[in-house]
């Protein structure tokens, strides 16, 4: 018999992305409305362990839709994936009264839920919030919109400089598993190169090319390259491209976490706002172990486990060729 559903918890799991704030808001407002308590868990799983719970109204979510971060805070925890872990989380949640939950984050948050909810059959809703726009389900993730406009802001600046002292930059952006940003952010700030993940680039035809270049009297070029990238980062690239290839003053520019930071875009703060609503929605119909998302312009769900496990790459066939053109 499925139980009533009277009261939620709400949190924010792995890396932070601008719109989790504007997610929580949604998810707390549109609980209450319907006439559900909401409980906050602070530290993500890690608040669920440790009882870190804090009840919510409509005020604790008051000015926060334009903040990045999240007011939940987030953690990365070990513990949770160990069934110790999970037994203690499941106590905590009994004792508090929490009927079911809705966790925000990427696959390391979905992939935990998924574990938790079969185990102790507490329906578990997801919604993708991370700036890698990597999960299978949503056409976007909620943080990602911000991080790519981020990232070309930087770009941008940097290609003032470049351009003034007429040198190579190679320009380092987020995305351990995930090319999204890179692909994105060099069509977008009009790089010369892009290194991905998801793709090998032989270091002598990122030469090649860049000599093409060169011969074409161009003065300065931005190459970007994804975190994961299988050469092994900007600085190795930077390195490996020097020893052949000397005609420019190299620089590298790593831009780390201040992508993941910033006042969320309106684009992200409404999929956030979205997402949270239709997270609570689902609960309130049943639902369990599915994931929210954005596909065309329609809310749609997806079970967990295939948002976890279909690894569809996310790289349009279109942007990658044109990458190599433009
Ligand atoms: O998952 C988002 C992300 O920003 C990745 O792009 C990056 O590889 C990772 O998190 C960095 O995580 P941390 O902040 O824990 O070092």
């Amino acid at each position: 018999m499925i139980k009533e559903i009277k009261k939620i918890g709400v949190l924010t799991s792995g890396g932070d992305a601008p719109g989790m704030n504007a997610c929580i808001r949604a998810v707390v407002r549109t609980a209450l409305h319907k006439g559900l308590q909401v409980t906050g868990i602070y530290h993500g799983y890690q608040g669920l362990i440790d009882a870190n719970f804090k009840e919510m109204d409509t005020r604790s979510v008051s000015n926060i839709i334009q903040r990045g971060g999240t007011i939940l805070k987030t953690a990365r925890c070990l513990e949770f994936k160990t069934v110790e872990g999970r037994k203690q989380a499941y106590d905590n949640l009994k004792t508090a009264g929490i009927d079911a939950l809705i966790v925000i984050g990427g696959d390391g948050t979905f992939t935990g839920a998924n574990f938790f909810s079969k185990e102790f059959e507490v329906p578990i809703v997801g919604i993708p919030g991370t700036i890698d726009n990597d999960l299978y389900g949503s056409d976007y993730t909620i943080g990602y919109d911000t991080a790519n406009n981020t990232v070309i802001e930087a770009i941008d600046k940097i290609r003032d400089t470049a351009a003034s002292h007429e040198r190579l930059f190679f320009v380092e952006v987020m995305g351990r598993d995930s090319g999204c940003i890179a692909l994105n952010a060099g069509i977008a700030g009009g790089a010369e190169a892009i290194l991905l993940p998801e793709k090998e680039t032989a270091i002598d035809d990122l030469i090649h090319h860049l000599e093409d270049g060169a011969i074409k009297k161009k003065s300065s070029s931005i190459v970007i390259v994804a975190e994961g990238d299988q050469n092994g980062g900007a600085y190795y690239v930077a390195k490996k491209v020097k020893e052949k290839f000397n005609h420019y003053d190299t620089k590298v520019s790593i831009l780390g976490h201040l992508q993941r930071g910033g006042a969320p875009t309106s684009f992200d703060r409404v999929l956030a706002s979205r997402l949270g609503f239709a997270a609570v929605n689902e609960i309130l119909a049943g639902n369990t172990r599915v994931t929210v998302g954005l596909r065309g312009n329609e809310i749609k769900t997806t079970p967990i486990e295939e948002a976890i496990s279909n690894k569809e790459i996310k790289l349009s066939p279109d942007l990658l060729e044109m990458a190599e053109i433009l």
